[in-house]
């Protein structure tokens, strides 16, 4: 759906979330199902603000992120592809559920060409809240996407711009959900305007940023034409996370491994120590192939690993971002 006509066109995927959440009684901020108002419905909401810039809605899904899976960023990283591909689309907006932002985000980060924007923005309040945030976020993600040398994938709230690789929800009601840690913003959308604090995110900011730039590529590489040209028939690998706390043991370890786990990201306690039990059961695991990465249940910090490390750190990573790390680099192997 065209909303007005110029020359910058930009394309809004929607995928549901609260930003298209619906609930039965006006100013319900909680009572209400996600993903239920259609994005074109989410553009029309924003009047004539988005002036100047040519809006292309398309429903690629609608549904809570909680239930995100990967047969669904297969789909929306193959329609972005195609509009990104377009020479006239200056970039692309995502209208995603808060609750797995960060992780759809970091997975496009890994497989798209990110010569040109794409912005993923949400709603801690649904679209029939008194005041709802969801408009004020598409407006903001909008002007990121129209504006010239933006690129890369990042994450728009509450006039934050967000790296895919730093961005995590770090509160579970309030409208300012998101933080960047130790990265920080990229920038802010300041009435619609974009102030950048550090440069657009680029491809290396998707892995291991201690491996050469051409072998980090290559790798990547393989996982877009994994990812956007067909899986191999094995399908997705098995990579699951595990915590460690007080009183941890390896149990769950054991039973990942005996169902035929290929991937493990523990989630450490601090620097991503682990209970002596658990750790053990790591290292039988790594013993039988199973590929092992350490990372932090920290919101904040990232494990200093060193070279003598028996389990390799999840260079920076949270455990969320660290098992999509793995599960791509597990399917470029198997291609
Ligand atoms: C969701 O993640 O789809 C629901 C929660 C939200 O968007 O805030």
């Amino acid at each position: 759906m065209a909303v007005n006509s110029s020359s910058l066109k930009v394309v809004v995927l929607g995928t549901g979330g609260t930003i298209a959440g619906r609930a039965s009684r006006a100013g319900d901020n909680l009572g209400y199902t996600a993903g239920e108002v259609g994005v074109s419905q989410l553009l029309e909401s924003l009047g004539g603000f988005a002036a100047g810039v040519d809006l292309v809605a398309e429903q690629v899904a609608q549904v809570d992120s909680k239930d995100m899976g990967f047969a669904l960023w297969q789909q929306l990283a193959a329609r972005c592809d195609h509009w990104l591909a377009q020479a006239d689309v200056a970039g692309i907006v995502i209208t995603h559920g808060t609750d797995t932002l960060e992780e759809t985000a970091y997975f496009l980060q890994a497989v798209l060409n990110l010569a040109k924007p794409v912005v993923l923005t949400c709603a801690m309040r649904p679209a029939t809240a008194l005041v709802p945030d969801g408009p004020q976020n598409l407006l903001d993600a909008v002007a990121v996407a129209a504006t010239p040398g933006a690129h890369g994938v990042v994450v728009v709230c509450a006039g934050n711009i967000h790296s895919a690789r730093d961005v995590q929800k770090v509160h579970s009601y309030k409208v300012d959900a998101f933080a960047s840690g130790d990265g920080g913003l990229v920038g802010l959308v300041e009435e619609g305007r974009v102030r950048l604090l550090r440069p657009w995110p680029s491809a290396t900011d998707f892995y291991e940023e201690k491996k050469p730039l051409a072998q980090a590529l290559s790798v990547q590489a393989a996982i877009k034409s994994v990812v956007l040209g067909g899986l191999p028939a094995s399908g997705w690998p098995r990579v699951e996370i595990v915590l460690n706390y007080a009183g941890a043991s390896g149990l769950l370890v054991d039973a990942l491994v005996a169902q035929g786990v290929q991937g493990i990201v523990v989630a450490g306690t601090g620097n991503g120590t682990l209970h002596t039990d658990l750790q053990a059961a790591l290292l039988r695991a790594m013993a039988q192939g199973v590929r092992v990465l350490r990372s932090t249940r920290c919101v904040f910090g990232r494990v200093l690993g060193t070279a003598a490390d028996a389990i390799p750190d999840a260079q920076g990573l949270s455990p969320v971002k660290a098992r999509i790390a793995l599960l791509l680099a597990l399917l470029a192997l198997q291609a």
